[in-house]
């Protein structure tokens, strides 16, 4: 009974949450709004027909409507990405005379939040709906959440990344839960690669697959975002100590593959670090790492992460057993020092082969005219 009663008032409390359009029942069936008044309400629905969006409405009890498109319209700031919030002062349902069939089509929805927390200008909700770019002060906090409905699989890419080494940035998936325990990092800098974390001058382009995602920051940083696709296989990193992130994503249901070419100098030693998050992946479900020249590591998706002290000139990242799920690899290339060239390891040569490989035929042909013509002054 006790149970019952936390569980009721955990989700009526919980005054966050996402509604899915396509889950509304039709036929004025009083949707119910699980959150206590006053609350806000921000949409993204950037592939729906406004014709459905003005049909459905978010009716309060004491008779107030407004439909979801005016929603949608008013929201929008005319000169930039960042959502206004729509406020909702009395308990309230979603409602639409339109048929299940019909709203089932809508792809947008709706992400609630407490209106103290909408109040709050370090708390700032944005819709990936267009390229655009995001920059936050020094000596600042500030909670940037962006939602993405723009695409079937919420491509959402990154890039052109600048951070102050005073400033920490941290990703999660998911809204901000207030319970800071929940909020589960995926990427971050400075990251946890060696003892102390640590701060990498460089971030690489990346992609994330998710239709709402957040970022808490402390000091100056910007990037650009927007809502294309980025092919990570085939990626050549661009810094030679820098940070990246790949995702398999739930919306690509086979057991994923990317090769990342890495920037190094082979006569400095160095580290390869990756950190590895998942969820909703199976029991014993793997990510196999290997390195073109050997060796290769299969980890389970328990573990936190690994470092290992050489950089790759190619590197391959496959999951295995996470069809449904996602996993999240934050990798590090952190080039260390130069190797006296008395102590240059023949391992690290290696990669070299093809190059070698020609002088090798070059010198070859050199020794054998030089032979001949020894030869022929002899005769
Ligand atoms: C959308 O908002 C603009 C101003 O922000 C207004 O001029 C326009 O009429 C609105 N359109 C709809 C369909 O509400
Ligand atoms: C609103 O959310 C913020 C951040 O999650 C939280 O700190 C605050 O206590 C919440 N306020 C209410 C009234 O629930
Ligand atoms: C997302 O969809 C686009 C277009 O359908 C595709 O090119 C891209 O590879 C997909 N990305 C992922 C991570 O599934
Ligand atoms: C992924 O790998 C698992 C385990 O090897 C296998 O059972 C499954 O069929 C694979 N899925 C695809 C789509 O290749
Ligand atoms: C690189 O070489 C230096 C000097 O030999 C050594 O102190 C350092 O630990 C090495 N770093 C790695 C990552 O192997
Ligand atoms: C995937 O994992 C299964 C065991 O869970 C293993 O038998 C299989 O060989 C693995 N496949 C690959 C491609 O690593």
């Amino acid at each position: 009974m006790l149970l019952l009663a936390f569980l009721i008032c955990f989700s009526f409390c919980n005054s966050q949450q996402i509604i899915h359009l396509n889950s509304l029942k039709g036929y004025n069936f009083k949707n119910p709004i699980n959150s206590k008044p006053p609350y806000s309400v921000y949409i993204s629905a950037n592939r729906d027909s406004d014709d459905i969006l003005s049909q459905v409405y978010i009716k309060s009890e004491s008779g107030s409507l407004q439909n979801l498109l005016y929603l949608k319209n008013s929201s929008k700031n005319s000169n930039s990405n960042l959502l206004a919030a729509t406020e909702i002062q009395e308990n309230s349902f979603l409602i639409s005379k339109l048929t299940d069939y019909q709203l089932y089509s809508l792809t947008g929805f709706l992400y609630i939040t407490n209106s103290s927390q909408a109040d709050d200008k370090k708390f700032q909700v944005y819709d990936v709906n267009q390229q655009f770019a995001i920059s936050t002060e020094a000596n600042k906090d500030h909670t940037l959440v962006f939602l993405n409905s723009k695409s079937q699989n919420h491509s959402s890419t990154i890039s052109s990344w600048l951070q102050s080494p005073s400033c920490l940035v941290s990703m999660y998936q998911g809204f901000p839960q207030e319970d800071q325990k929940e909020n589960l990092v995926i990427f971050s800098n400075p990251a946890p690669f060696f003892t102390q974390p640590l701060f990498i001058p460089h971030v690489e382009k990346f992609e994330v697959n998710f239709e709402i995602f957040h970022f808490k920051t402390s000091g100056s940083m910007k990037f650009d975002i927007s809502p294309e696709p980025f092919n990570f296989d085939g990626y050549k990193t661009t810094a030679y100590r820098t940070t990246g992130f790949y995702m398999k994503s739930q919306y690509d249901n086979t057991n994923r593959t990317a090769t990342v070419s890495c920037l190094r100098d082979t006569s400095y030693n160095g580290t390869t670090g990756l950190l590895i998050g998942a969820s909703r992946v199976r029991p014993y479900s793997t990510v196999r790492f290997d390195f073109d020249d050997g060796p290769h590591y299969i980890l389970d998706l328990g573990i936190r992460g690994i470092n290992i002290e050489k950089i790759p000139k190619s590197l391959e990242i496959s999951t295995n057993g996470t069809e449904d799920g996602e996993v999240y690899v934050q990798y590090l290339i952190w080039q260390d020092q130069l190797i006296p060239s008395t102590l240059a390891p023949t391992t690290t040569m290696l990669p070299e082969t093809t190059t070698k490989g020609c002088l090798g035929i070059f010198g070859g042909g050199i020794l054998m005219i030089i032979v001949l013509f020894n030869f022929l002054v002899i005769f």
